[in-house]
């Protein structure tokens, strides 16, 4: 599955995917801080480019990855409740993601944002687009806590799948969750170095102690030291004493669940602005895999209606019709089908080395197998219009 991230910050996303086997094959940012760090973590190509310019975004995607999948959080401030709730230009950029995904159709696309975006305009305005497309929808608010990540931080997510009906997959993203919140200590042993810890508080009304034996309250893009003043708190889980210290820069990273070796780069608060931007990989690969295992499903469920097709509609015999499918799985491994076959597929087997190094009567097996299967996507999707 090729898939591309767009706003992919330094790549929580992109690195979640990635973990659970999606082939992420470009990203895109505006910020240098973003594109500088994410380049130093990925092989695939990162692009620093204006997303607002949906019609020049859309004809690269299409002219230079024709991907599968769009995934990406575009940038949330304007829902935030660290911002002033005021809907502005910035939230704009929800709606650019469901413009590039309609004008680019994937089969599949994943968009992330705060929780209170799911209520907005903007996100109004994205769903309308989306819809028009012809996608189904998955719409969830998933707390990270509960999807391996030692952190309480909420955050909405819309998977949507090409010509699917609304709520597409048999199980809820919400029922595969955690029963009980992951704490510090669960994800970390006694290794993190320390049993409380500082988080700033928005103000004082609100406590600023927390244990390791509880989740994390939400990484924020802003990491501030302990100030001379802090008056303390009735529900802090500790008295602010020596023992007590601000969280680093990577125990942040750590507890976003970047691995260890991920390279940060630039200043400290263009560090920690990423990192709080980011989705932590284990949520972004709870993601990924909940949306592969549909897809897996879909596709082993597409190759049956294939099966069913070449006996019902070509006459062909159940070993014949198995045969074609075999063929078709073996070119699918040399080259992955797309989620939906045509012509271009059939070119880009043909120039493949793997396919060019067969004899001569195997391949003509497996252009025909795809060349069946082209036509069966066809009757499909003449059926489906
Ligand atoms: C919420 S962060 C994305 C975090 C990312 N998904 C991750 O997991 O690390 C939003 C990103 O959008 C980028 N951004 C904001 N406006 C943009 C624009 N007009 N074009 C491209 N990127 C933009 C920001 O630089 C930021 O990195």
């Amino acid at each position: 599955m090729r898939a591309v991230d767009l706003f992919a910050g330094c790549g929580g996303m992109s690195r979640g995917f990635e973990e659970a086997g999606v082939d992420i094959v470009a990203a895109f940012d505006n910020w240098d801080p973003a594109v500088a760090t994410y380049r130093r973590n990925f092989d695939h190509p990162v692009y620093k480019v204006d997303l607002a310019d949906v019609p020049g975004i859309t004809q690269l995607l299409s002219d230079e990855f024709s991907p599968d999948m769009i995934i990406g959080g575009p940038p949330c401030q304007d829902f935030s409740s660290a911002g002033n709730r005021v809907e502005m230009g910035r939230a704009d950029l929800t709606v650019a993601f469901a413009q590039i995904v309609s004008n680019v159709r994937p089969k599949y696309f994943v968009m992330e944002n705060v929780a209170r975006a799911r209520n907005s305009g903007a996100y109004a305005d994205a769903r309308a687009i989306f819809k028009e497309a012809g996608y189904g929808l998955i719409e969830t608010v998933l707390d990270a806590s509960l999807y391996g990540t030692p952190q309480k931080r909420k955050r909405f997510f819309c998977m949507g799948v090409l010509g699917a009906p609304d709520n597409f997959a048999e199980t809820r993203p919400e029922d595969l969750g955690a029963d009980r919140p992951m704490s510090i200590r669960d994800f970390f042993g006694d290794s993190f170095g320390l049993e409380h810890y500082y988080r700033h508080p928005r103000n004082y009304s609100r406590r600023a102690v927390f244990s390791v034996d509880e989740p994390a309250p939400t990484m924020r893009g802003v990491n501030r030291p302990i100030p001379k003043g802090y008056p303390g708190h009735a529900a802090d889980s500790h008295v602010l004493d020596e023992h007590v210290q601000a969280l680093t820069t990577a125990q942040r990273a750590r507890i976003q669940t970047f691995p260890s070796t991920f390279a940060w780069d630039g200043p400290k608060t263009h560090v920690e602005q990423l990192i709080g931007n980011a989705v932590p990989v284990n949520l972004a690969k709870f993601v990924a895999e909940y949306i592969t295992s549909y897809v897996d499903a879909s596709n082993a469920k597409q190759m049956e209606d294939f099966n069913e097709w070449l006996t019902q509609h070509l006459g062909l015999d159940h070993r014949s019709a198995s045969d074609v499918v075999s063929r078709l799985r073996r070119a699918n491994g040399l080259v992955p089908l797309p989620a939906e076959a045509n012509e271009r597929y059939l070119n880009a087997l043909s120039a493949s080395a793997g396919f060019q190094a067969l004899g001569v009567s195997i391949r003509s097996q497996l252009r025909r197998a795809a060349i069946l299967f082209i036509q069966f996507c066809e009757a499909d999707q003449q059926e489906a219009a």
